[in-house]
């Protein structure tokens, strides 16, 4: 980490970047003592380039290779990362799976942000296969990023009431709102100092994180 100074942040996103959005804005009204050096994707198209250039972020992309040759993409993605001096790489609905070796490079300085309460709906259209489940609650998680897919220590979960009446998109809406609050709060901790990764485990405040702190909104 560096010493002194802001947190900082490289976000990877392949999509339209609203967590991005939300941490960039964060730091840009000092509420969290971190800045976002680059905002890197996989697809050109990705909407959050262009929100990211009207922030006045510096911002890249590089190009997906195809799993044969991840190798190519991953050192591509580390050289980046490492010009950008990058503390923290946040991934905000970055659609590519890293491989076991790029994340033990990076132990303890990659964060995710799911949106499911894990460990219940690893993987992909949480939302639907929750409303499909007749869950009573739902939600998201930010987690550190371990080589296991969605399995890595959870830090702070939002969570909320499925209601009756929810659709997929009014669902997704609502716990996107929340994953726009958690997600800035937990990179604060982390810019704070709060928030550690010391001997494999995430610590707070002095002590190992043993289960995720939750908190409800309406
Ligand atoms: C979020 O819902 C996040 O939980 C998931 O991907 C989505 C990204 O949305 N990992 P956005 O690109 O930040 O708007």
């Amino acid at each position: 980490m560096s010493s002194g100074g802001p947190l900082r942040l490289a976000i990877l996103i392949s999509g339209r970047g609203s967590n991005m959005g939300a941490i960039a804005s964060a730091c840009a009204a000092g509420n969290i003592q971190a800045r976002v050096d680059l905002v890197l994707s996989e697809r050109p198209e990705a909407g959050g380039l262009e929100t990211a250039r009207a922030m006045g972020i510096p911002t890249g992309t590089v190009p997906w290779t195809g799993p044969a040759q991840r190798d190519l993409f991953e050192g591509a993605l580390k050289a980046a990362l490492a010009a950008a001096r990058a503390d923290v790489i946040v991934l905000a609905g970055f659609m590519r799976i890293l491989s076991g070796e790029f994340v033990q490079a990076h132990a303890g300085r990659i964060l995710n942000i799911h949106p499911s309460l894990l460990p219940h709906y690893r993987g992909l259209h949480t939302h639907r296969r929750v409303l499909e489940a007749g869950e009573p609650v739902h939600g998201a998680s930010v987690h550190f990023v371990t080589a296991e897919l969605d399995g890595g220590p959870v830090i702070l979960q939002s969570r909320i009431a499925v209601r009756p009446r929810d659709t997929e998109a009014t669902l997704s809406a609502r716990v996107q709102r929340t994953e726009h609050i958690i997600y800035p709060r937990v990179i604060g901790w982390l810019a704070e100092g709060r928030l550690a990764w010391r001997e494999e485990r995430p610590w707070l405040d002095g002590k190992p994180l043993t289960a995720p702190l939750v908190e409800d909104f309406p």
